[in-house]
């Protein structure tokens, strides 16, 4: 094992009636603003909103409503956000929603506090917020595991850059499988698949052997593996779906990485694949990592064949790469990049951009060159 400092941030509710239960137990530490921010309007006709602003008026608390934040959340709305929470003193961010809302709403919560620029302070001179308005989460759409950390990946339209930025944690996170019933097949399965993809990127990172963090990624991958089976049966299953929610936040609260280093390179392609396209984070994760890891495999056998065995039961490194292709095509999620929803036309120009300017990781299998990225990306047109 690696050195390592370890703590949980975030007080987790999870199961039916835990908004009221969270509510009852956290609001009282806080003042009375709240700023209730959410996505497209998917909670207005689900239920949810309803639902947690009855709880925020039960609970004394005066309501301001902070809507439009998209997927692939944005440095704009951030700065939009942050300066709503300055105008109406805000004393608490509550974020409604899956991980764009949470992402935004921790970057918010550390601005609003902020005389500089987040990004700048962060980026330019490698400073790290210490403080924000408190914050909580409601997931309505799991997969990111977002809730239980502190960085948001916020995407820098004018600088083309989609990336992570350190903000605050949510105090408490409300985990009720409910509210994720209304979420559609597609990103209920893509969301999954992120998670699938934080317990590979966590395991496939440089770590000695006989890694405890090592066995809990290859029983989280199971896991998940095994819920996005039975939501192929039938998508409505409340279980599998709690399931996949706890699966989620395991594979990014921390807890999977002590000790070790991680990977993460397949995430710092599709972020910037993310940055160009816009296109759906776990989707872009699918098209990615099957052609990532064929150029790896090889300088991680011992790693690629415990992955084949114990989570695909297939008998060779290779055949466990080939097997977790076969599951996303079982899964419908693309295969292509010509499959993904994007803003612009994917051609090789635009990949050689994505290429260019993604980050390298150092600690995985094999450092790689732009050049081989670039290779990578294409095999995947
Ligand atoms: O905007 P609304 O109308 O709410 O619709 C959303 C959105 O269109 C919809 N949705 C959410 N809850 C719903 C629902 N629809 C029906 N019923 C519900 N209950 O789902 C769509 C996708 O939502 P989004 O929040 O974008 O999805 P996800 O949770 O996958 O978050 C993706 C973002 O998180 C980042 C990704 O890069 C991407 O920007 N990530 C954050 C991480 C973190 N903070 O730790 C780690 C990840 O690797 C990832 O990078
Ligand atoms: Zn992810």
């Amino acid at each position: 094992m690696d050195k390592f400092t370890f703590s949980y941030p975030t007080r987790v509710y999870f199961g039916e009636g835990s908004a009221e239960q969270a509510f009852l137990a956290e609001l009282g530490k806080v003042g009375k603003t709240v700023m209730l921010a959410y996505g497209g309007g998917s909670v207005k006709k689900n239920g949810i909103y309803d639902e947690i602003k009855t709880l925020l008026e039960q609970a004394e608390k005066n309501v301001l409503d902070f809507n439009g934040i998209t997927p692939n959340p944005t440095y704009a709305k951030v700065q939009e956000g942050a300066e709503l929470v300055r105008k109406h003193n805000v004393d608490f961010v509550l974020a409604v929603g899956g991980g764009s809302v949470i992402d935004c709403c921790k970057v918010i919560s550390a601005q609003a506090l902020l005389d500089e620029d987040i990004w700048s302070m962060e980026y330019e001179k490698g400073v790290f917020p210490v403080k924000g308005i408190p914050m909580g989460a409601v997931v309505t759409a799991s997969g990111t595991g977002a809730e239980m950390n502190a960085g948001g990946v916020i995407t820098h339209e004018e600088k083309k850059w989609k990336g992570g930025i350190f903000g605050i944690a949510p105090a408490f996170a409300v985990l009720n499988p409910r509210y994720t019933m209304s979420v559609p097949p597609m990103q209920v399965l893509s969301g999954a698949f992120d998670t699938l993809s934080h317990a590979m990127e966590t395991y496939l990172g440089n770590s000695d052997s006989d890694n405890v963090s090592d066995d809990l990624a290859l029983a989280v991958m199971r896991n998940t593996v095994v819920n996005m089976r039975r939501l192929l049966e039938n998508i409505n299953d409340i279980q599998a779906r709690s399931n996949l929610m706890w699966d989620s936040a395991m594979a990014e609260n921390g807890i999977l990485k002590c000790g070790r280093l991680t990977d993460f390179q397949a995430h710092q392609i599709e972020h910037q694949l993310g940055a160009y396209t816009d296109c759906n984070h776990g989707q872009g994760l699918a098209v990615i990592h099957p052609a990532y890891y064929r150029h790896i495999l090889q300088d991680a056998p011992d790693k690629f064949r415990r992955f084949a065995k114990e989570v695909f039961d297939a008998d060779t490194a290779e055949a466990g790469v080939e097997a977790l292709a076969d599951f996303i095509k079982e899964c419908g999620l693309p295969t292509r990049l010509s499959l993904l929803q994007s803003k612009v036309e994917i051609t090789p120009e635009v990949l050689r951009q994505v290429a260019d300017t993604c980050n390298i990781i150092k600690c995985n299998p094999r450092e790689l060159q732009r050049d081989e990225i670039y290779d990578i990306l294409t095999e995947c047109l």
